[in-house]
């Protein structure tokens, strides 16, 4: 069994994690560690990683003894005229900042691998509903793409835990939903966004801002900062907090709003009426960059 990538070194010397594009390595990997007693998580990435994909391994390393990080730039959630071809794809670094953390394993196939094309090959996941809505209704086939890609790479690597973002809220709600609804055993757990200074939410897309689209990209958290001042200060006109959202992401024209409400956390749905749990829930194109974010909140 190949595994490409220097894994071990003498004398305790901090060493590169082990990487491997191949499916059997992964298995034959996870299967030592499994022998060994190891619980097994999972971080699945498309790389470019930046701090918030390090606390997912940070918070896998707490919740399980062996962590293996998928990298891979998956093409079935990418849409026609999107940036699937652009998307950053700077591996050495990524595998130097997975060992900078001690993630045991990368896996980092390439397209043929996980869509090997063979005739009559057609299996996708759906999740209907929550696939449809936001994000889903302007991506479509995104969440199609993203379960099934997911579940590609669980049936890999069979992990007990898997680590993802809570930046993007609708595909963590899509992949609970997935497991829920396939009896699937893999705890799913939803880790923090990771925010810039100034309030930013991380994201490898960033890296294609302009710095003056950097400087108003800063308003999608202006705007959920403002909705939860509103909220928490017990303001029940939830319209017009939402309109004031949207005035602030769009003000000057600088960015052009797909979306700015406040929704309940696990349906998605706006809401009309305050709820004891709230999540806004922002999305707006600044240049040709989609960015996205969102915020809980709890009425006073
Ligand atoms: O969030 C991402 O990076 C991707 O959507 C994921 C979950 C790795 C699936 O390709």
């Amino acid at each position: 069994m190949r595994i490409d990538g220097p894994h071990s070194g003498p004398y305790g010397k901090k060493v590169m994690t082990q990487t491997t594009s191949k499916i059997d390595a992964v298995r034959v990997s996870v299967l030592q560690a499994r022998r060994e007693g190891k619980r097994i998580a999972c971080v699945p990435t498309m790389g470019a990683l930046h701090e918030g994909h390090l606390s997912l391994i940070d918070e896998a390393k707490k919740l399980a003894d062996y962590v293996v990080v998928t990298v891979f730039v998956n093409p079935t959630q990418f849409g026609p005229q999107e940036d699937f071809h652009k998307y950053p794809r700077p591996i050495e670094k990524d595998i130097a900042m997975c060992s900078s953390r001690d993630a045991d394993l990368i896996f980092n196939p390439d397209v043929e691998t996980m869509y090997p094309s063979t005739p009559g090959a057609k299996t996708f996941i759906e999740v209907p509903g929550l696939s449809e809505i936001l994000e889903g209704a302007i991506r479509p086939g995104h969440f199609r793409g993203v379960a099934t890609v997911v579940m590609k790479l669980f049936q890999i690597v069979m992990p007990d835990v898997a680590c993802f973002g809570s930046k993007d809220f609708q595909q963590l709600a899509v992949i609970k939903q997935m497991v829920r609804d396939l009896n699937s055993p893999i705890q799913i757990v939803g880790c923090p966004t990771i925010r810039e200074t100034d309030g930013l939410a991380m994201s490898s897309r960033n890296a294609y801002l302009s710095p003056e689209q950097r400087a108003v990209a800063i308003r999608l958290y202006e705007a959920m900062v403002f909705a939860k001042n509103q909220v928490t200060a017990g303001h029940s006109d939830l319209a017009s907090i939402m309109s004031k959202m949207a005035e602030i992401i769009t003000r000057d024209g600088a960015m052009t709003l797909d979306y700015a409400i406040l929704a309940n956390p696990t349906t998605l749905e706006t809401l009309t009426q305050p709820q004891p749990e709230m999540v806004a829930l922002v999305a707006a194109r600044n240049g040709t960059t989609r960015l996205i974010d969102n915020m809980m909140m709890t009425p006073k």
